[in-house]
């Protein structure tokens, strides 16, 4: 994350440098956005490739969800409305407020840390407006609105799901105050958006970045590559993570009352004891197992 943009939360109607130091800016227009960096989703400019664009990509990550996504995620995906056009944001917001008093709000691609910590913590979650280009239909660099809502918005209609993703919006704030969004990314990329889930039937995954990938579901869940061990809190923020291809670590949940409840406290000791860790020993590496960690067992899915 970058040193000074990624702190403002006020859109000034130019691009954010949002993840390294901006070689490249991110798509989307940010003049369109208020300064909040929400924007109205323009449905009528969608084309007809730009659905069926969806539509496909939809289907392909549909068909593999048994076995491999968790039920709550699975019950719930079909709250996003017609698999074979782009929703209406107001529509599956309507939904989802009834459900579990969240909204989606269009933006026009990443935003700053603290605009988007802003948000969570009003049950508020920025989907990006604009869609990935038929080329980059197996991987796209940045999250465009396939990820952010076949990915995310399905679990919000689960209730502790819901009120994680609240309570890491606040604890985002206050990271920014505590100079400690670092830490507290790295908790994010390992649960929100890699997470996986231990069930009696087997591992399942229910991060957004596992979920919207053609390729990661079936691999984060089965292949005998990857290392998953059991969630700890302060393990996982000093460990590093890869952005440009598979996790080579996944963290394991046993439900997402724990993942409420180990998030819970107050994080400022435990920011501090984590940083004296890392002074101490460093980062753990991504792919690495500790001495008194216990690896999950994959089981062959079925249809592989
Ligand atoms: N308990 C955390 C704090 O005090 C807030 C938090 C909750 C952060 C859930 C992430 C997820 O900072
Ligand atoms: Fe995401």
């Amino acid at each position: 994350m970058s040193e000074v943009s990624a702190r403002t939360g006020i859109n000034l109607g130019v691009a954010p440098v949002t993840y390294g130091t901006g070689d490249r800016p991110p798509r989307g227009n940010y003049a369109r956005a208020r300064s909040d960096y929400t924007c109205e989703q323009d449905h009528s400019t969608y084309t007809e490739a730009e659905h069926d664009t969806y539509r496909r990509l939809y289907a392909r990550q549909l068909q593999q969800l048994p076995g491999l996504a968790c039920d709550e995620f699975i019950s719930a995906v079909r709250q996003l409305g017609a698999p074979d056009r782009i929703p209406r944001f107001e529509d599956v917001s309507e939904r989802l407020m009834k459900a579990t008093g969240w909204q989606i709000v269009g933006v026009p691609g990443l935003i700053p840390e603290e605009a988007f910590f802003a948000l969570l913590a009003e049950r508020r979650f920025p989907v990006t407006d604009w869609m990935r280009k038929p080329e980059e239909f197996d991987y796209v660099v940045e999250p465009d609105i396939f990820h952010d809502l076949f990915g995310h918005v399905p679990l919000l209609f689960n209730p502790a799901f819901a009120h994680y993703m609240q309570a890491y919006g606040a604890g985002g704030l206050k990271a920014g105050r505590l100079d400690a969004c670092e830490l507290l990314a790295r908790l994010y990329w390992y649960t929100v958006e890699f997470g996986l889930i231990d069930t009696p039937e087997g591992l399942r995954a229910y991060g957004a970045g596992i979920l919207s990938s053609a390729g990661e579901l079936r691999h984060s869940v089965t292949a005998s590559g990857p290392r998953r061990v059991a969630f700890d809190l302060r393990r996982l923020m000093r460990s590093r993570y890869r952005i440009d291809s598979y996790q080579a670590s996944y963290f394991v949940i046993d439900s997402f009352e724990q993942l409420f409840e180990a998030t819970a406290p107050d994080f400022t000791p435990v920011y501090a004891a984590v940083r004296a860790r890392i002074a101490a020993d460093g980062l753990v590496e991504a792919g690495a197992v500790l001495a008194d960690e216990r690896e999950f067992e994959v089981r062959a899915a079925q249809g592989s």
